[in-house]
């Protein structure tokens, strides 16, 4: 890509992957492995010098703070951490005023937090695009990383058989769903009935499916599901927010936890196991003991010998979180 192409999303916000066709989504992957190949040679892209980026979060993140950040100082831009004691932010000034105010200063506007609503509201009112680093609902930047991961290691998304197994009605479950079903692949949604996705994003992704040929299953049946996967996702049963729901969740998910049983079950030695992170396989944090202590479980949602093994690609998923949302910034911000 020259330095001076004009990207097709020029002006777009980032909000949800229902706004983008399969075309676009490819995209921004592709931009993405450009962009990661120039800072692996070292090549100078500071598409943005001299802008401005405001990173608001109401819930915590390591994985999607630090890639915006990094993203801003590589593309030339000046990154602004706001947290949520740091700003009124609904408190005192409703979100429609803070929007408008930031979109004075800032030449784009990451959000983290609960409602999708509010992340909507800031691209409605700002004036700017806005990029959605995770709400209660939807998770659109890991998706592209996840596809990155795949395609770096597949070839391809269209046809890949990608496998979700755990809680299918949190934004990760949604967003796989949703991606899955723009880009071609046999998306499968492995859920115990209680954590199924809703009617309306399962009848979204059977409607787009028809367009792109892609292949949509939600059950509960895990033989069915990972039958022939080319890769097996999981993630947190209990998601922010939500820390009163660990026994529930347990006591529904422990049959769902990937482990070297299921991989076996896949009839495919190769499949990639994938985690958006952070992950409970191990005692090594303070929920993971706390959880151990009540429940007397070592790993959650996936054992601690397939997270370490050669099927995982989860630090290179991690990685990838840089690459995609620098792409997502540039192209959505104009020329590159
Ligand atoms: N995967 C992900 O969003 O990680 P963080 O919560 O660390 O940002
Ligand atoms: N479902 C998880 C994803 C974390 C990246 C959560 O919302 O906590």
């Amino acid at each position: 890509m020259s330095a001076t192409e004009t990207s097709p999303l020029a002006g777009k916000s980032f909000l949800k992957l229902k706004d983008f066709t399969g075309e676009e989504i490819n995209y921004l992957i592709d931009l993405a492995a450009d962009l990661k190949e120039k800072k692996k040679v070292g090549i100078p892209h500071r598409y943005m010098e001299g802008q401005n980026v405001a990173l608001l979060f109401e819930k915590p993140s390591t994985r999607t703070r630090c890639a915006f950040t990094v993203a801003c100082v590589d593309l030339g831009a000046h990154p602004e951490y706001l947290g949520k004691n740091d700003i009124q932010f609904g408190k005192k000034e409703s979100i429609r005023d803070t929007a408008i105010v930031l979109g004075r200063m800032f030449d784009g506007i990451e959000f983290r937090g609960f409602d999708q609503s509010t992340v909507e509201a800031l691209s409605e009112y700002s004036g700017v695009p806005v990029w959605n680093g995770l709400t209660n609902e939807f998770h659109p930047t890991q998706i592209l990383a996840d596809f990155l991961t795949i395609k770096e290691n597949i070839g391809h998304l269209k046809g890949v058989t990608l496998v979700y197994v755990g809680d299918g009605r949190n934004n990760m479950g949604n967003s796989l769903l949703i991606g899955g079903a723009k880009v071609g692949m046999d998306i499968r949604i492995c859920s115990p009935e209680q954590l199924l996705p809703s009617d309306e994003i399962v009848n979204y992704a059977k409607k787009i499916a028809k367009e792109t040929d892609a292949k949509v299953m939600v059950t509960s049946n895990i033989d069915q599901a990972v039958s022939g996967a080319d890769v097996l996702y999981t993630d947190v049963w209990v998601s922010m927010g939500e820390e009163d729901k660990f026994k529930e969740r347990i006591e529904l998910l422990l049959p769902y936890q990937v482990n070297r049983e299921m991989l076996n079950k896949t009839g495919n030695e190769n499949v990639m196991f994938l985690h958006c992170l952070p992950s409970f396989h191990d005692l090594e944090t303070q929920v993971g003991r706390e959880v151990y202590e009540k429940f007397g479980l070592t790993e959650m949602e996936v054992t601690d010998e397939v997270f370490q093994s050669e099927n995982s690609f989860v630090f290179d998923e991690a990685e990838n979180r840089l690459h995609t949302i620098k792409a997502v910034m540039a192209a959505t911000n104009g020329k590159f």
